[in-house]
């Protein structure tokens, strides 16, 4: 395929922007056509634009999904960012402990190691007896993660550097043909509630959150459209909840009504703090 045409970088842009908030600047050009040239030779398309019609002829929606899978990245890990973790473990969930429906959302959760790692953290905090008081929904648009996320296999390697204890407590070891990979325990899975949710797209239906993590998931999106999301997470916290963003990203030049505790994390101010004076 030769290089893309102005016009059909226009037609991939408008398309990601309007389906998935994707802000594809002009500089771009080089990074769409390379990601996307393999799948148009697949397809036995002749140019980006036809590809296009097909993304948007296709009703089942999987052509979108690979075109964001395409164009945006799901790199993850096991207690990525840990001052989060820390965080969760020393602040957030001690004063949750007699407390029932401590509900967490981690919203563009990849594969999963992010709110596994919230679930394993939460466990050792709340203990056995008061885990169960945890309601953990992980959100993404993307099927395919969303699938690896359930199955909970990752290669071995993957659990160095977690803390002692955990391999044993919450993954089981592969054997014969899986010898190399570790999968989450069934009792563990089952506490994480995984579903497909773009964020572009109404979430006013769900309930009220202690926590909400959307780290690395805004970089993509523009301003406006991050304003927009961040007041929607805001109405979704409940008073005092906490909202937490990848380090690299920062809410500058976004309007919002939360309060700034530390680098990518913000809070909603508490009831009592609310038409009054903010407080931490
Ligand atoms: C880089 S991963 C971040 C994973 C995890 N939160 C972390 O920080 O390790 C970004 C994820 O955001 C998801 N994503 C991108 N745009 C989205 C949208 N509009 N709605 C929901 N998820 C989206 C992608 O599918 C991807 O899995």
């Amino acid at each position: 395929m030769q290089g893309l045409t102005e016009k059909e970088f226009r037609e991939i842009r408008e398309l990601a922007y309007r389906s998935f908030g994707l802000d594809l600047r002009p500089g771009k050009e080089a990074l769409v056509n390379a990601r996307l040239a393999r799948r148009v030779q697949e397809l036995g398309l002749g140019s980006l634009s036809e590809y296009v019609e097909a993304v948007k002829a296709d009703r089942t929606g999987e052509e979108l999904e690979r075109l964001i899978n395409a164009l945006t990245t799901n790199h993850t890990s096991f207690l990525r960012e840990p001052q989060h973790f820390a965080l969760l473990r020393e602040t957030v969930l001690p004063p949750l402990r007699g407390r029932g429906g401590v509900r967490i959302w981690s919203a563009g959760c990849s594969t999963g190691e992010e709110p596994y790692t919230i679930l394993f953290t939460a466990a050792d905090v709340l203990g056995a007896e008061r885990i169960g008081a945890l309601e953990l929904l992980a959100t993404d648009i993307s099927t395919r993660v969303l699938d690896t996320a359930k199955a909970g296999i990752y290669p071995r390697e993957r659990l160095e550097g977690l803390p002692p204890g955990w391999a044993q407590r919450f993954f089981q070891k592969g054997e014969g043909r899986w010898e190399g990979s570790v999968r989450v325990k069934r009792e563990w899975r089952a506490r994480v509630e995984f579903r497909r949710l773009n964020l572009m797209q109404d979430f006013s239906h769900l309930p009220r959150f202690r926590v909400i993590f959307c780290r690395n998931v805004m970089i993509y999106f523009d301003k406006p459209t991050q304003e927009r999301l961040v007041a929607r997470f805001t109405d979704r916290l409940e008073p005092g909840g906490w909202f937490l963003i990848g380090h690299s990203e920062g809410l500058m030049g976004v309007r919002h009504e939360l309060d700034y505790v530390k680098p990518a994390v913000y809070r909603k101010p508490s009831r009592s703090a609310l038409g009054g004076g903010r407080s931490v």
